[in-house]
């Protein structure tokens, strides 16, 4: 009995060491940890329970039946939990054959994300890979298609979240595709359909791996990462801190954390945060941070369309999702980039029943032809849409501008807001005064021009407008911002709103 019991002891020993010391220590060489060693960051100390730890690769080409096979074959499988909130988790190991895929590496992936959707938890994919098993050739692509499919099937109903450690190529970079949030590791992590070789045949193109899909790329140009962190520690505890904000699956709910910070905190700072010159800008990070708890807000895609804000904060210690104009970055407007990054995010709460906070500051759509051939009424439709087609709550509060198309877009009483407040010093107008008195009293001179301005301004430039007709449910002190908003959000926990029956709507893609 001893001597089975030793036997086991020293299989799993095996399976621990992966693609052995030399490849262990050539991966730490990169500045990159091994795929147990992210693991135990990751989760909870001692709560993995690893499966299919002896799992072995059955291919018998290329020499694959000679060579060594190494228990495991490339990616480490199982759960744990998060702050004692379960999770699911698969990590691609690069010391065993790169990582690549072959069909057992895929069967391992797939029992994982099955079980997390029956479980109705959270499920983690940390990437480190060469892609496909390139010995095994349609077999991997097989596995591959296996995964995305169950990708689809999970979408809106557990989180999935990919986090990029390493090589990520080919296959490998569809299946964080259609996850809800990707990360990155800055310098070690790379994604591309097609690396630089095949760039370099085909189009006679030179790039680095960076240059082409490193996360300065991605979380900025092509907005694919919704982040980065400086390296394997960092990642994965921000992706812990990740994990406290989002529900289990569509239908628990928020998670709800204790707070120390009082729901009705009034904050007397905010009642000087507009600057007199409506020109001026202004940080609408620090309204944020005086709103949430503790001041904790989760920004996703910082990097990418700054003229927009979005990430999770809690209000009463239950997440809210958060989307704000940001005055900083391009006085706030909405353009292709700011419309298609809050959409996704609004869509993303939507799916799990997390209500969205919206912070309104928006001068307009961004005019030009670069814009309009970029497909700017496309995309601005888009968050039109999610924020039409949202059934969580939504509360809204004005602070500055709310001009044009974008007053209506931004969760404004008329596209669903629940509840909507605006600062005195909200704007609410079709334009600015300027513009619009240009275009009424065209031809006029300089004098009446700047005392129709003024009429203008008095008039619209003020939230009461809006106001005497209902579309704002109250004008409010920018000191009481917190209580207003944990107030309302407090009486729209039972809200319930039926939809028409259809087989799925037909957003504009
Ligand atoms: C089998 C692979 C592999 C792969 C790497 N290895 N990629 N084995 N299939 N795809 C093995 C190597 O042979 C080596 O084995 C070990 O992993 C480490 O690889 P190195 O090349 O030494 O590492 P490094 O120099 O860091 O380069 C990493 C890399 C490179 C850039 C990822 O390995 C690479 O270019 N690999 C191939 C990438 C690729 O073309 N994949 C196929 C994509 S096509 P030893 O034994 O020496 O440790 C695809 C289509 C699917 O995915 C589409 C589905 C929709």
């Amino acid at each position: 009995m001893r001597d089975i019991l030793d036997q086991l002891e020293d299989r799993r020993a095996q399976a621990r060491l992966g693609g052995g010391t030399k490849r262990i220590e050539a991966q730490h060489a990169k500045g990159k940890l091994t795929a147990r060693e992210r693991i135990e960051l990751l989760l909870d100390h001692g709560s993995f329970e690893e499966f299919d730890m002896f799992v072995q690769h059955r291919c018998v080409d290329f020499g694959m039946d000679k060579g060594e096979k190494i228990p495991g074959d490339g990616v480490v499988t199982g759960w744990g939990t998060v702050n004692g909130r379960k999770v699911f988790v698969f990590a691609k190991d690069f010391t065993v054959l790169g990582g690549s895929l072959s069909e057992t590496h895929a069967q391992k992936v797939g029992k994982i994300q099955e079980m997390a959707l029956r479980m109705r938890a959270p499920i983690i994919g940390l990437y480190d890979s060469g892609g496909a098993r390139i010995q095994e050739g349609v077999a991997s692509l097989a596995g591959y298609a296996d995964i995305f499919k169950r990708n689809v099937t999970a979408s809106g109903v557990i989180p999935q979240i990919s986090v990029i450690m390493g090589p990520c190529a080919g296959g490998d970079v569809y299946s964080p595709a259609m996850t809800d949030f990707i990360f990155m590791v800055r310098d070690t992590s790379y994604m591309y359909v097609t690396g630089p070789d095949v760039v370099k045949t085909v189009t006679n193109e030179i790039v680095t791996h960076e240059e082409l899909g490193g996360a300065s790329i991605h979380t900025t140009k092509s907005s694919i990462s919704d982040g980065a962190f400086d390296n394997d520690v960092e990642a994965l505890l921000q992706i812990r801190r990740l994990i406290d904000f989002l529900p289990a699956n569509n239908l628990d709910g928020v998670p709800e954390w204790p707070s120390e910070d009082d729901p009705l905190r009034r904050d007397a700072s905010l009642d000087t945060l507009i600057p007199d010159n409506a020109n001026q800008p202004y940080d609408m990070k620090e309204l944020i941070g005086k709103i949430v708890d503790e001041g904790d807000f989760y920004e996703l895609s910082a990097k990418h369309a700054g003229n927009i804000i979005t990430g999770f904060g809690r209000i009463e210690g239950r997440t809210v999702g958060i989307v704000a104009n940001q005055p900083m970055v391009l006085a706030g407007v909405l353009d292709s980039d700011a419309s298609r990054k809050a959409a996704r995010f609004v869509r993303y709460c939507d799916a799990f029943e997390i209500p969205i906070v919206t912070f309104v500051d928006v001068p307009g759509f961004l005019p030009g032809t670069a814009q309009e051939y970029g497909g700017l009424i496309k995309h601005g439709a888009k968050l039109l849409f999610a924020y039409s087609q949202a059934t969580v709550p939504l509360v809204t509060c004005i602070t500055r501008k709310a001009f044009g198309g974008a007053y209506d877009v931004m969760a404004s009483k008329h596209i669903g807001g629940d509840v909507n407040y605006a600062w005195p010093t909200a704007q609410i107008a079709v334009m600015g005064a300027k513009g619009a008195v240009e275009i009424i009293f065209r031809g006029g001179t300089p004098e009446e021009i700047e005392q129709r301005t003024k009429e203008y301004e008095a008039r619209f430039l003020s939230p009461f407008v809006a106001a005497e007709r209902g579309y704002i449910d109250e004008v409010i002190m920018p000191h009481s911002t917190r209580a207003r908003i944990s107030r309302a959000l407090a009486m729209l926990r039972t809200k319930k709103v039926e939809q028409p029956w259809r087989k799925h709507d037909n957003m504009p893609l």
